[in-house]
């Protein structure tokens, strides 16, 4: 499914002509429905790593692919679910599982069935109405899951 070959990666720093090597000659495959965990201290180029794989950010050499093809712009296709779950405190949890919602041109009851249908599979029926200070953090975690535009897509 990921095909990384020699990842490489380098930040430049802000003010002088220095650079970081966050990532060298990185070398890994990821097949299809197996987990793989990255594990080590901070700073050793975790996130670096996944922000390559859902294309935020593009390795300085090196070839990633996703199934076949570079990977060049995040897509539905590599859903990331943030350590921080980013959900909007003013909005209930129908409210912000419905606000990625608002950027497709639905019916109010084409909707209410979408959001309706993302609540269940979360398993948060009878939350709809809570605020997100009022959840749990795997509840606040699911929330956020029914929001990423995979789960729209497929609901
Ligand atoms: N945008 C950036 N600009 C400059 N240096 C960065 C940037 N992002 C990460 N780094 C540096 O790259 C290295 C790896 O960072 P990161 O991938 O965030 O590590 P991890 O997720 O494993 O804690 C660190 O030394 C960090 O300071
Ligand atoms: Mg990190």
């Amino acid at each position: 499914m990921f095909s990384f070959n020699e990842i490489s990666k380098s930040y430049k720093g802000r003010a002088d002509s220095t650079t970081c090597l966050a990532l060298s000659n990185v070398t890994f495959d990821v097949r299809d429905g197996e987990f793989l965990c990255l594990i080590g201290p901070s700073g050793c180029g975790k996130s670096t790593l996944l922000n390559i794989m859902a294309g935020f950010d593009r390795p300085s050499s090196g070839n990633a692919l996703f199934r076949g093809s570079q990977i060049e712009d995040p897509g539905p296709d590599r859903t990331v679910i943030f350590q921080d779950y980013g959900l909007y405190p003013w909005l209930t949890v129908e409210e912000n599982v419905g606000f990625a919602l608002n950027a497709k041109s639905l019916s109010k009851q084409e909707r209410r069935q979408i959001i309706a249908r993302l609540v269940d599979f979360v398993r948060l029926n009878g939350f709809e109405d809570r605020f997100p200070d009022e959840l749990s953090g795997g509840m606040r975690q699911r929330v956020s899951l029914a929001r990423e535009p995979g789960a729209c897509a497929g609901a």
